[in-house]
């Protein structure tokens, strides 16, 4: 037997599946493809959570782009965070191309155009759904820590919260928050001491400054209604094929902190609304972060942990999450060592510190007698990587240098018409798209303010009014003194069933 006869049997053998898979591509030994050693991902394992990585104009993107296609075409639904742009092409066919052609005839799979129903969404005033929460969603804890609030302050925030929610307050937006701030240390103090303790000015001043910095960061664009339903995220077409909802975050590069923000809530609202799969044999749901250094650059310690902990869990719930990015390290170490499939395209060796970070890279992938790991990882070309994920019984398969198969949709973006077309015919654009701003604490707070404020004024007047009669008569009054301090019950309007993400989040934290 050939050396690559052995080769083929030892990659097909390595990356057999029962049940349904996808394919990446075909398996490269000595920098040649092995036509039909091919390399295939159970679907079953796909929610084990993956990274793909290498430098940049390697492939990395182009992967996402494979991995959310096959997935699509298998029912699967898949959220994209498309941070630069580049993935609305898969709402259209692939025009082909003869290094296409070439590649596919390398790899022995036929090459079929196709498109994908692709949904646009957005964080900001860009075309397409707009995504949103309420603060009373995100709830004191997850507040808190996207804040990067004091634990005193954190307290404070949690008071807050529960007085909003004994009074039926509703917290929408960072106006709500920042008015319930005001009015604790303000009007409402004496009434919120009685009940729940002081408030320190300093304090809730230190919160609103922190609030304040989210503001600048667009954060008052994404909280507030109509607030995304998660199931909406589920949808699959007519046609069987799973919708490829792509989050456009061109925009938001330079504020990581909204970005943090933003996918933590995501990853939050996905777990606590789910049901708990049991073994289905396939994803619900598989969630691709393109740039996902952005996420871990700027969080806090507590908001890493709260991020680490979701990952762990959110499996659990048929979720699989791939982080693309460029250098493995840009990932935390508990996140990494809790990936099943890991795609590694080829990493440029310029420095030390670059061929330091290669070196670590290679300990971390399967030892393999057809290959160098580490000489592999700076020979690769574009559109090849070094695979390794878990088979159907969860072992990690045989390492592959594998020629990865091309998208079937186009690679490059949509032009802007093709753009506008898309987003006219999306049905949850109208669901979302209008601005609501319904009475919430803030309306509510200022009108019990004002409300206060008359009764004060009737309270005086009658006050003056009696001691003119008193002087007039020389009686002493017997009237009893009534509190200008209305009932905040008074107040109490909107039906809203304030949903809290507290419970299962304060689960998640132990
Ligand atoms: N699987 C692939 N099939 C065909 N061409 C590819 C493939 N992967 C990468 N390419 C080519 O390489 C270019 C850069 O890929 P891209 O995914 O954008 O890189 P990265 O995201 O790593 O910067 C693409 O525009 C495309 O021309
Ligand atoms: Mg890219």
């Amino acid at each position: 037997m050939s050396g690559k006869q052995e080769f083929h049997d030892h990659i097909t053998e390595g990356y057999l599946s029962k049940g349904e898979s996808i394919t990446l591509g075909a398996a490269m030994l000595n920098g040649e493809t092995v036509a039909n050693a091919l390399v295939k991902i159970p679907l079953k394992t796909l929610n084990r959570h993956g990274l793909i990585a290498g430098a940049t104009g390697t492939g990395k993107t182009k992967t996402l782009q494979v991995l959310a296609e096959n997935l699509s075409e298998k029912g699967i639904p898949v959220l994209l965070m498309d941070m630069k742009g580049d993935l609305s092409g898969i709402a259209r066919p692939s025009p082909g191309h003869p290094k296409i052609d070439e590649r596919h005839e390398k790899i022995g799979i036929p090459f079929n155009p196709k498109k994908f129903p692709v949904e646009i969404l957005t964080l900001s005033e860009q075309e397409g759904v707009r995504l949103r929460a309420t603060v009373s969603e995100f709830g004191p804890v997850l507040i808190s820590r996207i804040l990067g609030v004091s634990e005193t302050q954190a307290g404070i925030i949690s008071i807050l919260f529960k007085y909003c929610d004994d009074n039926k307050l509703p917290l929408l937006d960072l106006k709500d928050f920042k008015k319930i701030l005001q009015y604790a240390t303000d009007e409402g103090k004496a009434e919120i001491a009685k009940e729940y303790g002081r408030i320190s000015p300093a304090s809730s001043g230190a919160i609103l400054r922190k609030i304040v910095e989210l503001e600048q960061q667009g954060g008052d664009r994404f909280f507030g209604e109509k607030s995304f339903d998660t199931d909406d995220l589920l949808r699959v077409d007519e046609n069987g094929m799973g919708y490829i909802n792509i989050v456009r975050l061109t925009d938001i590069q330079d504020r990581p902190k909204l970005f943090s923000t933003f996918m933590l809530c995501l990853l939050a609202e996905v777990y606590s609304t789910f049901p708990e799969q049991g073994d289905s044999g396939r994803p619900e749901l598989v969630i691709f972060i393109d740039e996902a250094h952005l996420i871990f650059k700027e969080a806090s310690d507590a908001l890493l942990d709260q991020i680490e902990s979701i990952v762990k869990l959110i499996r659990s719930k048929g979720v699989g999450l791939y982080f693309v990015t460029q250098n493995p390290t840009d990932v935390p170490d508990a996140v990494l060592s809790q990936l099943g499939l890991k795609v590694q395209h080829a990493l440029r060796a310029f420095t030390a510190k670059d061929r330091k970070a290669i070196k670590l890279t290679a300990e971390n992938y399967p030892l393999s007698k057809y290959y160098r790991t580490d000489e592999v990882l700076t020979s690769l070309g574009i559109g090849e990587a070094l695979v390794s994920a878990l088979n159907e019984k969860g072992i990690p398969t045989p390492l592959a240098a594998t020629m990865l198969r091309a998208p079937m949709s186009r690679m490059d973006v949509l032009e802007e018409n093709e753009l506008k077309e898309l987003i006219a015919g999306s049905k949850l654009v109208n669901k979302y798209n209008q601005e609501i701003d319904r009475a919430s604490a803030y309306e509510m707070l200022n009108e019990k303010i004002e409300a206060a404020n008359q009764e004060e004024a009737k309270e005086k007047a009658r006050q003056e009014k009696e001691a003119a009669k008193e002087a007039s008569s020389g009686r002493r009054s017997t009237s009893r003194r009534r509190s200008t301090r209305s009932p905040i019950e008074k107040v109490l309007t909107s039906p809203t069933v304030i949903r809290s993400v507290l419970g299962i989040l304060t689960k998640l934290l132990k």
